[in-house]
């Protein structure tokens, strides 16, 4: 508990992202033969889906990792995937006689959510190679794009569950060999507490360093708040193009839109001026995927904050992927189980990008605003759309007022207002100036310059 008063340094954040690799797979080539079991009744039916989609989608993790392959893949029939045994026997037979005829595979990544530490083990028993989930996969992608001190932080606690059950299981292995967990150490403890007593005390380490960098982000909200840049939080299935738009819309030539899964793990924040000049603050956030575990989602609960506090939330959608309906739904059940007020949750602006993708594209009557962040299409229209929208979620008013300009009203106006056009009526000495502002801004604008509405 010491620990949690002490400031973590970035040294000590690598030590403990280095320390333990979970889910076994370094930086090394890896050769890998996917399988996924196509559940055909029950309740963990995908009806939104096909196999042969999420098998597309198992293939695209696998080959976003730099000098990873796919040597071969299967679709598999499992009725009972709640069940211990994944497969059926003939089924497993089959499939474990076809892995050890391919002695150049390295691992084997069984699309499922999580397969349990036992499972693990008696698979990779009986393959004789590596086996991963879509935990381990997805894992190991944020492992390989964490550059910051908070995505390290967050990886390495998504991992403890990992190494927990790890633990539970090796010890349970021990036991079976002759009693390891009972070997009595120096400390007076077992074994089994002394590693699940380091693996709180790793907990602890980096759920209080996690805390002292969220209120860091706190204080930077409060700031932007203080100024009252609104925010606009851009949200989406990965490389549905989030980055690719902010970048369009801020001309942020430092943002580098990349083809490839989760290459955002940060939330990051960006400026970016509407048609009106209000200056909006947009922030780019981790792309969604489906089935991603939720303790996976837990962990970067704290950096999907931003979302919560923001004016306004852009739904970016890749409507040339053929899962666009399927991405929608899993992006749309993310959101709402982050605690997200319903207000934003009501007013999402959905953003239909990469139309320069589908030949002959025809707006539909759907709500969605159509944009092709690479080629600018659309992008004028969206910023209208989304000035609107933060008009009405901020309540600020827009108001032509009448300024004499032998007073200092102009220049109040510009420091704490969006001052949008001044016309300069040179006869009289007053302008007629249109400005967008909050309400207790023009409430300070009418006593300060004396103003009756
Ligand atoms: P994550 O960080 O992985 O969640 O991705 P993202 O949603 O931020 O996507 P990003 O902007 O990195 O774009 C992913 C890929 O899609 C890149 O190769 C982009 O060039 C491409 N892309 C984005 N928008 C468009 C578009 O409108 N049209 C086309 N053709 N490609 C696009």
């Amino acid at each position: 508990m010491q620990q949690g008063n002490s400031i973590i340094e970035e040294s000590e954040i690598d030590q403990l992202f280095q320390q333990q690799i979970p889910t076994g797979v370094g930086e090394e080539y890896q050769r890998v033969f996917i399988v996924h079991p196509d559940v055909k009744w029950g309740s963990k039916k995908q009806t939104l889906t096909t196999a042969e989609l999420q098998m597309d989608e198992a293939v695209g993790l696998v080959t976003t990792l730099q000098n990873w392959t796919v040597v071969d893949k299967i679709i598999l029939s499992t009725k009972t995937p709640g069940k211990k045994r994944l497969f059926g026997k003939g089924n497993f037979q089959t499939l474990t006689e076809r892995i050890k005829r391919m002695s150049h595979v390295t691992a084997v990544f069984v699309n499922v959510e999580r397969l349990s530490a036992l499972s693990e083990r008696e698979l990779e028993d009986a393959w004789g190679v590596k086996v991963l989930d879509r935990y381990t996969v997805v894992l190991h992608i944020f492992r390989c794009n964490a550059s910051t001190k908070e995505a390290k932080l967050q990886i390495s606690l998504a991992e403890i569950p990992l190494l927990r059950s790890r633990l539970r299981n090796d010890l349970a292995n021990l036991d079976q060999q002759g009693g390891g967990s009972r070997y009595i150490m120096g400390s007076g403890e077992t074994m089994m507490e002394v590693q699940q007593r380091m693996l709180r005390e790793r907990e602890l380490k980096i759920r209080s360093a996690l805390e002292k960098l969220c209120r860091k982000r706190h204080l930077l909200r409060s700031r932007r708040q203080q100024r009252q840049f609104p925010t606009v939080s851009i949200v989406g299935y990965t490389n549905c193009g989030k980055t690719t738009l902010i970048k369009a819309l801020t001309g942020d030539a430092g943002l580098e839109p990349r083809d490839q899964l989760f290459a955002t793990l940060d939330v990051t924040v960006h400026a970016g001026q509407l048609p009106c000049h209000m200056t909006v603050l947009y922030v780019d956030t981790i792309g969604f995927l489906s089935q991603l575990p939720h303790q996976l989602i837990d962990s970067f609960s704290a950096t999907l904050e931003d979302v919560s506090h923001s004016d306004l939330i852009v739904h970016v959608r890749d409507v040339s992927h053929p899962e666009t309906v399927n991405q929608k739904t899993n992006v749309l059940k993310v959101l709402r189980s982050l605690q997200i007020p319903e207000r934003l949750l009501n007013s999402i602006l959905e953003v239909h990008n990469k139309i320069d993708l589908i030949h002959g594209y025809q707006p539909s009557e759907s709500q969605g605003v159509p944009v092709s962040a690479l080629t600018g299409q659309g992008l004028a229209d969206l910023k209208h759309r989304i000035e609107a929208a933060i008009v009405e979620s901020t309540g600020k008013l827009i108001l032509t007022l009448e300024v004499h300009l032998n007073t200092s009203q102009l220049s109040w106006l510009y420091k704490n207002a969006t001052v949008q056009e001044v016309s300069v009526e040179a006869a009289e000495g007053v302008a007629s100036v249109r400005v967008i502002m909050s309400a207790a801004a023009y409430g300070r604008y009418r006593k300060l310059f004396q103003v009756t509405a």
